[in-house]
């Protein structure tokens, strides 16, 4: 059990998808209302099927939405309360857009019990009433589109916009139809709609879809992931903090009896680069450096102090570290001014504090 409620749980998927099918049903019982208000029924198919299509559909979204609402109730992820699950405008996660769902719920709940009531209302306050229901699309549409988590998804914004269009579709329609009772409020109810709509997109954009919206929406900070905390990045000398040979390539830019230079990098435990330039003295020593970058930035400026038969070798003391670094830099010549050979690193526990 408790693995199952861990977030992020299955019920807490349950939830969302239960919201989701919830909000299809709403649509589809939306719309065979709609439908069939414009008596647009299928000659083939029995009247009491498509008459009781629609109430069949309204009662799936029942349930689902029965569902939606447990589940919720049931996770802490959120840790909802019954009130804050029944009660609009209370709950501390998204509040306001919590809220707008809980109220299109419990008006399609008032609704759907005005239905059942309806030979007690009479017919004319029950159709008035009824009229409400284009008022529970928008909010449950708003409602998920302000508190889901799949807003930003691609299928996600497709549910939405096909729930739009088909019941936004059906009403032009309707609208259209030439039902004397309709004629006066058909224009301004055409204008309504498609600034709603101009509203909605815009609102989508700078909302929902926007980066911060997680936070803007009223996500409690406890719930908020908490910002990543940036993890020190290592010192650039702890590349050199532990002994290592590496394999090094490299191209000569001078090479005469008094000097040489060449650059290159270093393949293997480390990706570094090396540039090495030496000059020999007249009393045959040499002098020189040998610099050792890692990203591009020098982590150990090294001193050339001999050439013996095995390399060139130099130390330094890597910036934020106590102790010497031995370099051993070894290098063939290859095919024209390339070379390869090894970079030994020792003497290096000291170092990388
Ligand atoms: C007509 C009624 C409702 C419909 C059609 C509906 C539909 C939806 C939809 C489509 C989502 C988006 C899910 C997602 O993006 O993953 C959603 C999210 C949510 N709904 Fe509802 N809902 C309704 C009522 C309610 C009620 C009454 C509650 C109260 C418990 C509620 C609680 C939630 C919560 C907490 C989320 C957010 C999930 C998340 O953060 O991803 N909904 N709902």
């Amino acid at each position: 059990m408790i693995a199952f409620v861990t977030p992020p749980s299955p019920v807490w998927f349950f939830a969302r998808s239960a919201g989701f099918i919830s909000l299809v049903l709403l649509t589809i019982s939306v719309s065979l209302g709609i439908l069939f208000s414009l008596r647009r029924r299928s000659r083939t198919w029995p009247l009491f099927v498509t008459d009781q299509l629609h109430s069949y559909a309204t009662l799936v979204f029942f349930v689902f939405l029965g569902l939606h609402i447990t589940t919720v109730l049931l996770d802490p992820f959120t840790k909802f309360n019954v009130t804050d699950v029944l009660v609009p405008f209370l709950s501390p996660y998204r509040r306001v857009w919590m809220g707008i769902g809980i109220l299109a719920a419990e008006l399609a709940l008032a609704l759907a019990i005005s239905g059942w009531v309806r030979s007690y209302l009479g017919y004319r306050v029950f159709r008035v009433l009824h009229y409400a229901t284009y008022v529970i699309l928008p909010l449950a549409l708003v409602h998920g589109l302000a508190t889901g988590s799949d807003t930003k998804s691609g299928w996600g914004l497709a549910v939405y916009v096909g729930c739009v269009l088909c019941v936004g579709g059906l009403t032009v329609v309707r609208l259209r139809e030439n039902a004397p009772s309709w004629r006066p409020i058909r224009f301004p109810a055409l204008a309504a709609g498609a600034a709603g709509m101009g509203v909605l997109v815009l609102w989508i954009a700078n909302g929902p879809l926007a980066s911060e919206w997680v936070k803007a929406s009223g996500t409690p900070a406890s719930l908020l992931s908490p910002a990543p905390t940036p993890s020190p990045s290592p010192l650039p000398t702890l590349a050199l903090a532990q002994p290592f040979v590496d394999n090094v390539t490299g191209t000569v830019a001078t090479s005469s009896s008094t000097e040489f230079s060449a650059s290159g990098s270093a393949v293997g435990t480390v990706p570094l680069t090396w540039v090495l330039h030496v000059l020999a003295n007249q009393d045959q020593s040499i002098g020189g450096t040998l610099d050792v970058k890692k990203d591009g930035a020098s982590i150990c400026s090294a001193t050339v102090s001999r050439l013996t038969d095995q390399g060139f070798v130099a130390t330094c003391t890597p910036a934020n570290a106590t102790g010497t670094i031995t370099l051993l830099l070894t290098l063939q010549q290859g095919s024209a001014s390339q070379v390869s050979g090894q970079l030994q690193v020792s003497g290096a526990n000291n170092a990388g504090g």
